[in-house]
């Protein structure tokens, strides 16, 4: 890993922050998410009042299927928009996870842009360190870093498609299951590993199964592309392989399908579908392929950004409000109902369905 000045990492996160938030580091590619068809009953023979979202995630309850995963910290605009993002989160009552906290160990002073205790106390709090990074430290440095911002639970994020595009990355991706088998035996805290938009297979998912993880978030393509974000940081040559890594990665509701296919759920395993959620619909969608929860990065960025936590919670809300709808078109009481809600699955879809790697 290269080492990385105060400056840099600034520098870097402000660029994430601009492009990512600017949609111009969108994937070219859908979700596929469209190609879940959930099918309408005209009696519903409910009252939207008795339709129960809430659920059950890492051992906690929340109150609806629904978080907002991990983003930023490290400097004072990446604080501000932390503080709003977790007192959204809280307002509506679901989890709101932290930015990789790697700027936070680097430089201890930057510790407080990763504090939003203040603005969201109650706020059910996902820490999150990249694997490689949490390899080259010891379960006591880890538990230190996740006391320090009162954090619920840990988020191990896993991206070598974004460390292999950004120049002076990580090139190194040994013994990243062994790291996490360590941190699920010796945390007390609950973990979740996600990716960041390029998806996780059922192969992939069977050794974090194995090595005690709690959650998936699949973070498929479809949404925010880190290949593309660093190819647009990158200059010269170094654009290439951002470009051609651009739509890399496993759609957001082929990966649900799959972990679901695979048994994952049936084992215990939770899954949440990350990566281009831009509706409550997506989110019903996602839940109906075996998801308990659907994340949101970027359009809960630019909520804040425009309207503070007022628009975060506004934002959220109107996800929250789409996922009722579609219960109640569906029939369906509970969100945990909607795994079972009739669906047809159509289109490319159906193709990755049909062509389910072991
Ligand atoms: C991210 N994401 C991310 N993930 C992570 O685990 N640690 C991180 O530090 C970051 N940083 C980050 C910054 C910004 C500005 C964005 C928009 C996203 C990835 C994020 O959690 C999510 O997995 C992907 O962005 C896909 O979701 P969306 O953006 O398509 O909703």
């Amino acid at each position: 890993m290269t080492f990385m000045s105060d400056g840099g990492i600034r520098q870097r996160k402000a660029d994430h922050i601009a492009i990512a938030a600017s949609g111009q580091a969108n994937f070219h590619r859908p979700p596929l998410l469209d190609d879940v068809h959930l099918i309408h009953r005209s009696l519903p023979e409910l009252a939207v009042s008795e339709i129960d979202l809430s659920t059950q995630l890492l051992g906690r309850r929340i109150a609806a299927p629904l978080l907002v995963t991990g983003m930023t910290g490290g400097t004072p605009e990446a604080a501000a928009l932390n503080c709003e993002l977790a007192g959204a989160a809280q307002d509506v009552g679901i989890p709101f996870g932290l930015g990789s906290q790697r700027a936070m160990l680097l430089d201890p002073s930057l510790t407080w842009t990763y504090d939003v205790r203040r603005a969201a106390p109650e706020v059910f709090l996902l820490a999150n360190f990249g694997v490689v990074q949490l390899g080259q430290m010891t379960t006591l440095a880890v538990r230190e870093a996740l006391a320090r911002v009162q954090a619920n639970a840990l988020c191990i994020h896993l991206n070598p498609a974004q460390e292999i595009a950004q120049p002076g990355g990580d090139r190194d991706f040994r013994g990243c299951l062994q790291t996490i088998a360590r941190l699920c035996g010796e945390l007390d805290l609950p973990i979740m590993i996600k990716e960041t938009g390029c998806g996780i297979s059922p192969a992939v998912a069977r050794h974090l199964q194995s090595a005690g993880v709690r959650a998936i978030d699949v973070s498929g393509s479809g949404g925010t592309s880190w290949t593309a974000v660093e190819s647009q940081r990158a200059q010269g040559a170094d654009r290439a392989l951002g470009l051609a890594l651009w739509d890399w990665g496993i759609p957001t509701a082929a990966a649900i399908g799959w972990l679901t296919d695979a048994g994952l759920p049936a084992a215990g395993v939770e899954l949440v579908a990350s990566g281009g959620i831009r509706s409550g619909l997506d989110a019903a969608r996602a839940l109906a392929l075996g998801a308990v929860a659907a994340g949101v990065a970027q359009p809960a960025l630019k909520a804040v950004q425009d309207g503070g936590r007022d628009g975060g919670r506004a934002f959220l809300n109107q996800l929250i409000d789409g996922i009722r709808a579609a219960a109640l078109l569906t029939g369906v009481k509970r969100a945990a109902e909607l795994t079972r809600a009739p669906r047809v699955i159509t289109g490319e879809l159906r193709e990755w369905l049909a062509q389910r790697p072991e």
